[in-house]
């Protein structure tokens, strides 16, 4: 299969290719994403092929209107309705019970399901013209996230017939994912709407998943985000050295590290032949940023 890379204002192929249930990638604000209408099983399959995904890891349904997430969901409560009024379209997914009658699937077997909605221009015409789409980063599994048309192409090029270019990725990385089964939230994976806004608006504390307990999000188990190159997080200044350094702070022949640069420099890195990557923890992080940086250095 040839890979083609498309342009925005030619999006008539791109829905087409949804409608027959092939799966093809498309911009968000925080990641590409490679989606396939949730309510079609077979392209849902698809998905997890293309990746080389295990089929135990959930995948997270982008809607345009809170009515289609209520469509596939079941006893939403009063903190969902909340949250998705403030922060959507946004990088906000929540996790919900999963309306039975859509494929299993698509939440890994599991009765729940993850829903956001993405504020790209893009991601909501598609879903405005097809309907909700299951849609995981378009990397291959274990892989760091694309931000950018090019780097889905280095992952799928072969596997999928199209890529939509909406350019850069505004945020970087994933959405936050929290889950609203208990009675109080649990924060499942930080991102840019931070833990501290989430419990402000709620007026309510939201939880760590605890380690050593059940695995609440079944992508927690598997290393992620990870560059080929060997990660290492670095907490002492005489320390920091190497020949590729990422800081917040870059001075001498380092490179910026952000929210929004991270996944890009692991790629680079990895063209580069880079055997090690040194982060420069000497500075303060966001939260978001240093799970995803501890995952990559597992
Ligand atoms: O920003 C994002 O969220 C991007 C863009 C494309 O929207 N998507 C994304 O999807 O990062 P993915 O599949 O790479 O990550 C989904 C995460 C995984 O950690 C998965 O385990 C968790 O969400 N998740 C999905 N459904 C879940 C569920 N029912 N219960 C618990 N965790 C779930
Ligand atoms: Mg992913």
């Amino acid at each position: 299969m040839k890979t083609r890379i498309i342009n925005v204002d030619d999006l008539e192929e791109a829905i087409l290719f949804l409608k027959v249930g092939t799966p093809i990638a498309f911009p968000t604000e925080t990641v590409y994403g490679l989606g396939a209408l949730a309510h079609n099983a077979e392209a849902i399959k698809k998905i997890f092929t293309v990746k080389g995904r295990p089929s135990d890891n959930p995948l997270i349904v982008h809607v345009a209107t809170i009515e289609q997430a209520a469509a596939l969901s079941q006893n939403l409560s009063a903190s969902f309705f909340s949250l998705a009024k403030k922060f959507w379209p946004g990088p906000l997914t929540l996790v919900v019970e999963r309306n039975p009658s859509l494929p299993a699937s698509l939440s890994g077997g599991l009765p729940t399901i993850a829903i956001r909605m993405p504020s790209h221009p893009i991601a909501l015409t598609l879903i405005e013209k097809t309907g909700p789409i299951a849609a995981p980063s378009a990397n291959l599994s274990g892989k760091p996230s694309p931000t950018t048309a090019l780097h889905v192409l280095e992952d799928l090029d072969g596997r999928i017939p199209l890529i939509i270019d909406g350019g850069e990725c505004q945020l970087g990385i994933e959405s936050t994912v929290v889950s609203l089964l208990q009675t109080s939230p649990v924060l499942l994976r930080p991102g840019t709407i931070t833990k501290e806004e989430i419990e402000a608006h709620l007026g309510q504390i939201v939880l760590d998943p605890h380690q050593n307990t059940k695995i609440l999000s079944p992508g927690m188990k598997y290393r992620h985000y990870a560059p080929k190159a060997k990660v290492s997080l670095i907490y002492e200044e005489e320390k920091l050295q190497g020949e590729y350094i990422l800081s917040p702070n870059p001075k001498d022949a380092m490179r910026l590290l952000n929210e929004k640069t991270l996944y890009a420099e692991f790629r680079r890195a990895d063209r580069y032949g880079a055997k090690e990557i040194v982060i420069d923890c000497t500075r303060p992080i966001s939260q978001a940023l240093m799970n995803r940086l501890e995952k990559a250095a597992q």
